[in-house]
Parts: structure tokens; C-alpha cells; sequence
């Protein structure tokens, strides 16, 4: 399916600084994409359809690294600064203070992610440094801009879908990694973390749907984020199966 016809079943209308009146609350927008399934991507359902794929599975996670270590922890202090009601900052801080390893530095989430790529790269692509890598510069870019539009609340929005998102998809990930023995269970420290952790942001990004104004500016700039992180982190996953695709059809040809 493609991200264009998932938008066309279940896309609510976008929203913008002209259409504020009558919007749905936000607790509309957790309801409606907790409905939607990242394992009905293309991408996972390959995976899925296939035996183990050690290759995609380094795709996947190297090109999340690019795009998520390095700003993440910008995106949620940003989010807590910009943000005058100091309940969602509340709720955020407590999501920045797990990513940054709850005090210990060697459990930073960034510094695990980077464990787990390394060993996955027995298995990285073949090619030139960062040909493979174009989908994590592009969610780097894209993911980072709610987190800088002029009204804070769109940082707001983005964080409540991209959770819903990120634990969708550490269940498909975890699904697939389970299917193979070569990892170590060190190297998945990031994974078995997450996997605790994405449940109990989705839970949260309930808890900040509900403090989000049930109207106006802030309401508008809420969906207006939200709406752009789910797309951006669908498409992250559709560059993801372009490359594989082509990766399997220059091995096939080779
Ligand atoms: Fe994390």
C-alpha cells in the first residue's frame, strides 16, 4: 500500500491556519492513528513474507540512527522550552530524561543504537560510504521541522504520532529480530529497552493529547504536526523499501 493510499482510507482533513473552528480534539488524533498499522507497510511486510533479511535489517536500523541520534534530544528540549504549559513539559521531560540513559550515560539510547548497528554491520549493504543512508539524512531533515514552525504545539503533535509510530514499529522490528540467533542480547539492549519504553510513550502521548487546547491556534498547530510526522515516518519506510528493492535487484543482476 502505498503511503498515498493509506492517507486516502484514514486521513483526516489537514488542517491549517485558516481551518480552526470545528477541528477534532486531539485525543481524535491518537484514536486515528493508533487504527493504523506500520506491518501493513510494503517494507515490513516483505520482511515478513521473507526468510530472515539481516541486510534489511541493518537498512532499517542504520538509517534510523542517521536520522533520529543525533537530534531526538533536541527535538524534546526544544518541546519543553517552547511550550508554556509546563504539563506537557512534564510529560516530555520524562521521555528526554529515558533518552538520555535516566542518568547513567552508558545506557543513552543514542550510544545503544549505535551498539546495535555495529553489530549489525557483518550485514550492512555493499556500496560507497552513506549510499544507503538517504532515507535517515531525509528523516533527519523532515522529522526535525515540526519541532522549529513558528507555533511550538506542531513539536506537540509530531511527538504524540511519532510515538504511536515507534512503537508500532519496534513490535514489527522486534518480530523480526527474534527470527534470527546471531545478535547478541547486548547488542539488542536498545531494542528490549524500547520495546518497554515505546508502549508506555504511546501511553503518554494519550496524557498529552488531553492538555492540548480543545481549540484554536494551538488545536490546528497540534494536528498540523502530528499529520507531518506520521507522513514523514511513512515515507521514511517507503525510501527504506526503494532501496531495498534496488539493493535485490542490482544482487540479482551482479
Ligand atoms: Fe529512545
Amino acid at each position: 500500500m502505498s503511503s498515498s493510499a493509506v492517507h486516502q482510507n484514514h486521513e483526516p482533513p489537514l488542517p491549517d491556519e485558516n481551518h480552526v473552528v470545528g477541528l477534532p480534539s486531539a485525543t481524535e488524533i491518537v484514536e486515528r492513528y493508533e487504527r493504523l498499522e506500520v506491518e501493513e507497510h510494503p517494507f515490513f511486510v516483505d520482511l515478513i513474507a521473507r526468510p530472515v533479511d539481516m541486510g534489511a535489517l541493518w537498512l532499517l536500523m542504520a538509517n534510523l540512527r542517521a536520522g533520529i541520534s543525533r537530534d531526538f534530544v533536541v527535538w524534546l528540549a526544544l518541546t519543553i522550552a517552547r511550550v508554556e504549559d509546563r504539563r506537557i513539559g512534564s510529560l516530555v521531560a520524562k521521555q528526554l530524561h529515558d533518552e538520555l540513559g535516566s542518568g547513567d550515560a552508558r545506557r543513552i539510547h543514542s550510544l545503544l543504537l549505535d551498539k546495535f548497528v555495529t553489530a549489525l554491520e557483518p550485514w550492512q549493504l555493499e556500496g560507497r560510504p552513506g549510499q544507503w543512508l538517504h532515507a535517515g539524512e531525509r528523516l533527519l531533515e523532515e522529522a526535525g521541522a515540526p519541532f522549529h514552525a513558528e507555533h511550538p504545539y506542531e513539536g506537540v503533535g509530531a511527538l504524540i504520532t511519532g510515538e504511536i509510530f515507534a512503537n508500532k514499529m519496534d513490535r514489527c522490528l522486534g518480530d523480526q529480530v527474534r527470527r534470527q540467533s546471531q545478535l547478541s542480547d547486548e547488542a539488542l539492549t536498545w531494542l528490549t529497552i524500547h520495546e518497554t519504553l515505546e508502549a508506555h510513550h504511546a501511553d503518554d502521548s494519550g496524557a498529552l493529547a488531553l492538555l492540548v487546547p480543545t481549540a484554536g491556534p494551538a488545536l490546528a498547530a497540534t494536528w498540523r504536526g502530528a499529520e507531518a510526522q506520521w507522513a514523514c515516518l511513512w515515507n521514511f519506510l517507503d525510501r527504506l523499501q526503494r532501496a531495498r528493492l534496488e539493493q535485490l535487484s542490482v544482487g540479482k543482476s551482479s
